[in-house]
């Protein structure tokens, strides 16, 4: 039988019952802050120290494992000295450790179970860069409602997603599961998706909590290599870095995870600054931070601290509120409490954060809300595939259509379709897939197939291998580079067809977790194949699945047509033949720059202007004298079956001051055939600043529709807000002087106007 007489107790002394059914009651702040101090009052210290540690349940292991055998780590739950576990799927599975703590332990208080459900549980959407470039808000939303949905039927009410590390290099692994470059649309997305796994309310049994992730500045690693140091000053960490995570913050994130990283010396494990002081202090955020995976032992290793015990002891003061399986916690904290080392008002604050997500989430009320099969029962698989076809087509940017192969015309009866991602069921499930199934997404030659119809001939070769051997999460990918067997039969099918879809990029675990590259060209024998089957037949779509910007200068100069599909997920060869046979006229923009050359990166749009921008007479400027300075495809970058023509930017006024406001109004025409959706961007540059500011920046943007011959006005509002930065005072504000607004179909090609703030 349960016993919930101790807490029971302890919350009538506080005069409220904790079992009350109003879901308002329950989530009203004050009742929860009651409600938590009576907890704490009544907890040890060795079960508070419990509330922050989390155990992984030995399925999917993301990292090396703790010392601890299965027994030592059940002991530990009945004995209640565990907060959370992660990688515990299944809702028997989360029932059954929950029973533990909830049958055995004296307090009773309930685990959260995390996971990391990037872009999907079962059901796999586009990975994070890839969604992005839909720029499609509500559709970024939805697809994180559905996760949620899908993760609580399995068990898990936590999920370590959304991650907002700014990305500016395509040699990180981790890139894919990024927004990308630009501080403001991954400040977006962020909010998007926060609103779609936690809705309106955290108790709701359909919602999971969302994390924040990694605070801060792991997406900077030094040479786009993963775990390594990061070099930025105040200036980019607070204008680029953090702005993505206030947004989260203040858009209700139940949670933030730290980075392996180190910034200038400290690792954000133990960086006090960035936990304390601002996230929790001038943020006023009061959620939990989770460390991750090992990160605070790894401290250790950073040269911060010389064992386990002292890697607590910086990582609890610094604000890391809960240990993912790094065994520091557990093994210290009471003994540093005893010695002084570490203030109980430390512990106390980080368990009452733990203590107050829990609430929120109504695991109190009903500590078995997220492990209830009924859940599964009510899911219908078919209607999140459609919402999958929907964001995947979305998601596919088009970078290149000369002569019009695309879409492909009905009159076409023949279609070669060529390489070693064409029939690739399992890499477009990308890496992150949480339990998206292996091989089980439509490849991009089913998808041709039935949309292509019987009267179509199409002529199947893979051409070639890409990743050869077993692959999986952890271990690394052999490519082949010798085996040439099948060139012969693509040649064959080119020749015969009247064009070619290609089918290149990249094995989906190529991109992820320490998968950082020196390379990012075609890998393996794309490169040759590609252009053997050229010799024979020019007329090519090539279609690329990659987890991060790929050196494609070769291509862009020689292929007519280039569709950049990333890993779409479970639909991802539907909605690729959407784009092809033009069902679906393609919509999406580069969230991030494509280099003409990896020798560019880190590259991204809003860079600094430097001290020598240009000069037409000698080399002494900023450039390479070997390869141009600007990005191949740069940031915003799309085209759609139809053109977009801007007209001129009208402004309401040439001048504002801090309280008024100005709008900005640019004409947008459809002149093509087709109708399209376009998004328009919205960029301003602060031309004098008390630092130095970038070329360009982000603001907003607008979604059109428009059909043929039509014409749209689209305003934007622009507020002192948006004129805001963290300046050379240290604080955000704004400075009076010229700002030029710009405003295009991406960041390079833009119409401008210049206004004052006074
Ligand atoms: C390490 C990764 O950096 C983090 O993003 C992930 O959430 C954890 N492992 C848990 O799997």
């Amino acid at each position: 039988m349960r016993n919930y007489s101790l807490l029971t107790l302890c919350l009538l002394c506080g005069g409220i019952s904790l079992f009350a059914q109003n879901s308002k009651i329950q989530s009203s702040v004050k009742n929860v802050e009651t409600k938590v101090d009576s907890v704490l009052a009544m907890m040890t210290l060795e079960e508070k120290v419990g509330q922050l540690v989390q155990y992984n349940g030995s399925w999917d292991l993301t990292g090396p494992a703790s010392e601890l055998d299965g027994k030592q780590k059940e002991s530990n739950l009945k004995k209640g000295l565990v907060g959370s576990m992660l990688n515990v799927l299944s809702v028997d599975a989360t029932r059954e450790a929950q029973k533990m703590i909830m049958e055995n332990s004296r307090m009773k208080i309930p685990l959260i179970f995390g996971y990391d459900v990037i872009h999907g549980y079962k059901t796999i959407f586009p990975v994070p860069l890839g969604e992005t470039a839909s720029w499609d808000l509500e559709a970024m939303e939805k697809t994180a409602r559905i996760s949620a949905i899908e993760s609580v039927a399995n068990g898990i009410n936590w999920t370590f997603s959304p991650m907002i590390d700014i990305s500016r290099d395509a040699r990180w692994g981790r890139i894919m599961e990024s927004s990308g470059e630009d501080t403001y649309l991954t400040g977006q997305v962020a909010i998007a998706k926060v609103k779609g796994y936690q809705g309106d309310d955290l108790a709701d049994q359909l919602t999971i909590a969302a994390t924040a992730k990694h605070f801060a500045g792991y997406g900077l690693a030094e040479a786009g290599r993963d775990y390594n140091t990061v070099n930025i000053g105040e200036n980019v960490l607070h204008n680029v870095v953090l702005p993505p995570f206030k947004d989260a913050a203040d858009a209700g994130v139940a949670t933030f995870m730290n980075s392996f990283n180190e910034i200038d010396g400290i690792p954000s494990t133990g960086n006090k600054t960035l936990q304390r002081d601002i996230l929790k202090g001038a943020w006023n955020w009061d959620g939990f931070m989770v460390s991750d995976w090992g990160s605070i032992p790894e401290m250790i290793n950073h040269g911060v601290a010389k064992d386990k015990k002292q890697a607590a002891e910086i990582a609890i003061n610094a604000g890391s509120d809960m240990d993912m399986e790094g065994g520091a916690y557990e093994t210290s904290l009471v003994a540093l409490v005893n010695e002084g080392k570490v203030d109980i008002a430390n512990i106390n604050d980080a368990v009452k954060r733990v203590l107050r997500v829990k609430f929120m989430m109504g695991l109190f009320e009903d500590p078995y809300r997220y492990s209830d099969p009924k859940v599964a029962k009510n899911i219908s698989y078919k209607e999140h595939e459609a919402v999958a076809r929907d964001a995947a087509k979305k998601s596919i940017v088009l970078l290149k259509n000369e002569s019009s192969l695309l879409p492909i015309k009905s009159s076409v009866r023949s279609i070669a379709v060529i390489g070693p991602l064409a029939d690739d069921k399992d890499s477009p499930i990308g890496n992150w897939r949480a339990q998206g199934e292996a091989n089980s997404a439509v490849s991009v030659l089913e998808g041709i197939k039935s949309a292509a119809g019987k009267n179509v001939k199409i002529n199947y070769a893979q051409g070639t291998t890409l990743g050869v051997g077993e692959r999986s999460f952890l271990m690394p990918l052999e490519i082949n580079k010798t085996d040439r067997s099948g060139f012969s039969k693509a040649i064959e099918m080119a020749k015969k067809s009247e064009m070619v879809v290609m089918v290149l990029g990249e094995d989906a675990f190529q991109s992820g977790e320490g998968r950082s590259q020196a390379s990012i060209k075609l890998a393996g024998l794309q490169q040759e194949l590609l252009e053997a089957v050229f010799k024979v037949n020019k007329n090519i779509a090539l279609v690329l699945l990659n987890g991060r910007p790929l050196e494609i200068t070769w291509s862009a100069e020689n292929i007519p047509s280039i569709v950049e599909a990333w890993f779409l997920g479970t639909e991802s060869g539907n909605a690729i033949a959407d784009v092809l046979f033009g069902t679906y006229n393609p919509s999406g923009k580069l969230p991030v720059s494509f280099p003409r050359s990896v020798g560019q990166e880190p590259l991204y749009y809003n860079q600094k202007n430097t001290g020598r921008p240009s000069n037409a007479e000698h080399v002494t400027y900023s450039h390479y004298t070997d390869v141009a300075k600007d990005a191949l495809y740069p940031f915003g970058f799309g085209l759609s079956y139809t053109t977009f023509k801007y007209g001129d930017i009208a402004i309401s006024s040439e001048a504002m001051n801090a309280e008024e406001t100005l709008t900005v109004t640019i004409p947008v025409t459809n002149i093509g055939k087709v109708a399209g959706k376009e998004v328009v961007q919205l960029y301003l540059h602060d031309l004098v600043g008390t630092t130095t500011r970038p070329v360009k920046e982000l603001k907003g943007f607008e979604m059109i529709s428009l059909q043929p011959g039509e014409t749209k006005n689209v305003s934007f509002t622009i507020t002192e807000k948006m004129l805001q930065y963290y300046t050379a005072n240290k604080k955000w504000e704004s400075e009076v002087g010229d700002f030029d607004v710009m405003i295009g179909g991406n960041s390079k090609d833009l119409k401008k106007i210049t206004f004052s703030l006074n």
